[in-house]
C-alpha cells in the first residue's frame, strides 16, 4: 500500500469515528467599538430628616384624661411611612460598547458537506467564517476542527493546521497582491508549508492551475492582466494548492457577472468532488446557495434563526425571516405571482440588539412574549432547527 493510500485509509477511519469535520459551540465574537467616559445621571435616596417628637400642648393631658373615648380611631391609625425622597446625582462612568457580530452560534459540518450561510448584509456571516478559522480572536465558545479544539491552540500549533483550513474572499481584485506573478501568488504558501518537494514545485502549481481552469502560461503573468472571473480562479487555486480539508467561501461570486458566477460555482462543486472538500459557503444570494449547498443556515443579527437541509429550507421554511428572504428571490416567469414579504425598517444595530427575539422589531407575527423572551433554537425533526415562538418551545435545546 502506498503512503497516499495509507493516508486515505486513515482519513476514512477517522471520518467513520467522527462524521463532523467542524463542531462549533456557542461561538461569540464581539468587537469593541467604543471606550469612553460618560457623565450619567443617577437617582439616589435622600435620608429622611429625623422628625422631632411633638411636644404636648398646654392642657392637652387633662383633655385626654377627660375624654378618653373621643378619638379612638385616630389613636389606632398606623403611622404613615415617610415619603422616600430622591435627588439626582451626576457621576462619571467608564463605558465600553461592543458590536455583537456573532452572538452564540452552535452547529456542525460533516466531512464532504457544503453548509450554505445566508442572511442580510451585516448579520455576521463573514465574522463567523473568519472566527472559525481563527482569523479573528474569538470572544467565547469553542471550535473543534477535525477533532482538535483550535480555540485554545498556540500560534505554533495553529500554523501547522492552517493549510487544512482555507478561505476564498469576496473581492478577487483586492485579495491578490498586485506585484507578484500568478505562479508565486498560488505557490507562496505552498513553499512556506512545504506542501511538495522543491523539485516538484512548478509542476505542482501548474497542475493546480489547470484544475482551476487556468492556462499554464498564466504562471508568469500579473493579476491586473486578468478579468474578475479569472482572478477568482486564481484565489481558488491559491487556497486549494495547500490541499485543504475545509474551505470557507465568503461570497466568492458576489463580485462577478452572473454568467461567470455559474462557472465559478460549478468549478467549486467539481473541485469538491475531486478533492473531497468541505465548504462553508457564505452568500446573500439564495439561488446560488440553493445550487451548491447540502444544508443551509439562516442568520439574523449574529444568530442562526433557522437551519436545515436544502429541501427543508427551500420547500418548507419555518421562520418568518426565512419566508421573507425566500419571497424576495426573483422568479424568471412573468406569469408567476409572488407575494413578497416586505421587511419594514433596517436591520437593528448589533451594538444594541432588541430584547427577546432579535427579529421582533420587523416581524409581522410578533407577539408579547417575543419582545421579552428569546426563542430557543429547537430541532423540529430531521435536523430542521428553528428559533421562533410560533412553534412549541418545550423541547430540549438542540445543537445544529
Ligand atoms: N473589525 C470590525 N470592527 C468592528 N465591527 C466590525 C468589524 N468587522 C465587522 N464588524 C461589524 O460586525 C457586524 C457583522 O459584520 P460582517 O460579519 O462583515 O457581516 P456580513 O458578512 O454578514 O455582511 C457588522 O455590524 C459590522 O459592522
Ligand atoms: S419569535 Fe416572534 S418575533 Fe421572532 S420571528 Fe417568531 S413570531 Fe416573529
Ligand atoms: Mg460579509
Amino acid at each position: 500500500m502506498s503512503v497516499e493510500q495509507q493516508t486515505a485509509a486513515a482519513e476514512e477511519t477517522a471520518e467513520q469515528e467522527n462524521p463532523n469535520i467542524l463542531e462549533v459551540r456557542d461561538l461569540k465574537k464581539y468587537f469593541l467599538i467604543r471606550k469612553e467616559w460618560k457623565i450619567v445621571k443617577e437617582k439616589v435616596p435622600v435620608a429622611p430628616a429625623p422628625t422631632p417628637a411633638p411636644a404636648p400642648a398646654e392642657g392637652e393631658g387633662e383633655a385626654a384624661e377627660a375624654e378618653p373615648e373621643a378619638q379612638p380611631e385616630e389613636a389606632e391609625k398606623p403611622a404613615e411611612p415617610p415619603q422616600e425622597a430622591f435627588k439626582t446625582k451626576h457621576k462619571l462612568e467608564y463605558r465600553k460598547t461592543y458590536v455583537k457580530a456573532v452572538d452564540g452560534v452552535s452547529f456542525n459540518i460533516a466531512h464532504g458537506e457544503t453548509l450554505g450561510i445566508v442572511g442580510e448584509s451585516g448579520c455576521g456571516k463573514s465574522t463567523m467564517g473568519r472566527s472559525i478559522l481563527r482569523l479573528h480572536e474569538i470572544t467565547a465558545g469553542s471550535v473543534v476542527f477535525d477533532g482538535k479544539d483550535i480555540t485554545k491552540m498556540k500560534a505554533s500549533e495553529l500554523r501547522k493546521i492552517r493549510p487544512q483550513m482555507q478561505i476564498v474572499f469576496q473581492d478577487p481584485y483586492s485579495s491578490l497582491p498586485p506585484r507578484l506573478p500568478v505562479g508565486e501568488i498560488i505557490g507562496e504558501a505552498v513553499k512556506v508549508h512545504g506542501i511538495v518537494p522543491k523539485s516538484d514545485y512548478r509542476d505542482y502549481i501548474i497542475s493546480v492551475m489547470r484544475k482551476c481552469g487556468l492556462q499554464d502560461f498564466y504562471f508568469d503573468r500579473y493579476p491586473h492582466e486578468f478579468s474578475g472571473g479569472q482572478r477568482q480562479r486564481i484565489c481558488i487555486a491559491r487556497a486549494l494548492a495547500l490541499k485543504p480539508k475545509f474551505v470557507v467561501c465568503d461570497e466568492p461570486v458576489s463580485a462577478l457577472d452572473v454568467s461567470i458566477q455559474a462557472q465559478i460555482v460549478n468549478l467549486l462543486k467539481e473541485l469538491q468532488q475531486d478533492m473531497h472538500l468541505t465548504y462553508m459557503f457564505i452568500s446573500h444570494d439564495l439561488s446560488v446557495v440553493k445550487h451548491i449547498s447540502d444544508r443551509v443556515g439562516v442568520m439574523y443579527l449574529g444568530n442562526f434563526v433557522e437551519m436545515g437541509s436544502k429541501n427543508a429550507i427551500f420547500n418548507s421554511p419555518m421562520h418568518p425571516y426565512t419566508l421573507a428572504l425566500l419571497s424576495a428571490v426573483p422568479v424568471p416567469d412573468p406569469h408567476y405571482h409572488v407575494n413578497r414579504i416586505i421587511l419594514e425598517g433596517d436591520i437593528p444595530s448589533p451594538a444594541n440588539p432588541p430584547k427577546g427575539c432579535k427579529f421582533h422589531t420587523r416581524c409581522s407575527h410578533c407577539m408579547d412574549i417575543c419582545k421579552e423572551v428569546a426563542p430557543k433554537f429547537i430541532d423540529y425533526g430531521g435536523g430542521h432547527l428553528c428559533a421562533c415562538h410560533l412553534y412549541p418551545q418545550d423541547e430540549p435545546e438542540a445543537q445544529g
